[in-house]
């Protein structure tokens, strides 16, 4: 099986000034000098810059948290691909839950986000996962089934290696439930079923568990076989807290 690089992501979501971000980063590098993991940086649009210009000459790599499918066009208030891969921005969040819930994201748009990402040689992180309705009724695996064939409709098998894939079940989102280490090992290991089923290096695919990830969880769920990184979001936005998640990914 080959090795996967763990991938530890911060999504600030809408947190950080400019200011704010510059010191979160002064204060992170060199607290994971000496990591061996990916570590991405999901900026605010505003703060990508600074974030990216702190970060030349390290590992560190900076994402945007959402993009539009298309180039250029009369879409008020949208970012593309282009404009995310003039500022050396290396990745693109895609599909959050927040934005399939507050901002109508659909599967439809999605599967041309995701095509568009590797088109563009920015790495997607596409996240699904479940409500709590759904886990409780036992369609968790119905509904990520759908998500990912939906989702990775516009992609051919052979790219999936370049897609990052977040579980984040919606009911522990920022609620300080975190799934249990056997709800998230089981969950992403059917994920990864799936993504085999479709054919493709399934085992190079990096998947990561998101949702009330911080320090105390992080080295358990980041010790099981099918899980890959974490997408962490409120312990992301303190440097010491996520250094030290970084720290746990070894
Ligand atoms: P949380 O958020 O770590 O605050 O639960 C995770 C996410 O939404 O990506």
């Amino acid at each position: 099986m080959p090795e996967r690089t763990p991938y530890i992501a911060a999504n600030w979501k809408m947190h950080k000034t400019v200011a704010e971000a510059a010191e979160f980063v002064d204060a992170l590098l060199p607290r994971i000098a000496a990591t061996q993991s990916d570590v991405v940086l999901c900026a605010p649009f505003t703060a990508l810059t600074a974030v990216v210009e702190r970060r030349y000459g390290t590992a560190v790599k900076v994402a945007a948290q959402n993009m539009h499918e298309e180039d250029s066009g009369a879409f008020t208030g949208e970012v593309s691909a282009p404009m995310l891969v003039e500022l050396d921005v290396e990745a693109v969040i895609l599909g959050h839950s927040e934005r399939r819930q507050y901002f109508n994201e659909t599967d439809e748009a999605l599967a041309r986000k995701v095509a568009k990402a590797l088109t563009a040689d920015l790495e997607p992180i596409l996240c699904v996962g479940e409500s709590e309705e759904a886990r409780d009724a036992g369609e968790t695996e119905e509904v990520l089934e759908r998500q990912l064939q939906a989702d990775l409709s516009g992609i051919e098998p052979g790219q999936i290696e370049n897609v990052v894939i977040a579980y984040e079940p919606i009911w522990a989102i920022g609620t300080g439930r975190t799934a249990t280490p056997e709800q998230a090992e089981e969950t992403c290991a059917f994920i990864r079923d799936v993504l085999r089923a479709r054919g493709g290096a399934a085992d190079r695919v990096r998947i990561l568990y998101g949702g009330s990830v911080k320090p105390a969880n992080a080295a358990e769920l980041l010790s099981l076989p099918d899980i890959d990184g974490a997408l962490v979001g409120g312990a992301s936005l303190d440097a010491e807290d996520f250094a030290a998640i970084v720290e746990a990914a070894g």
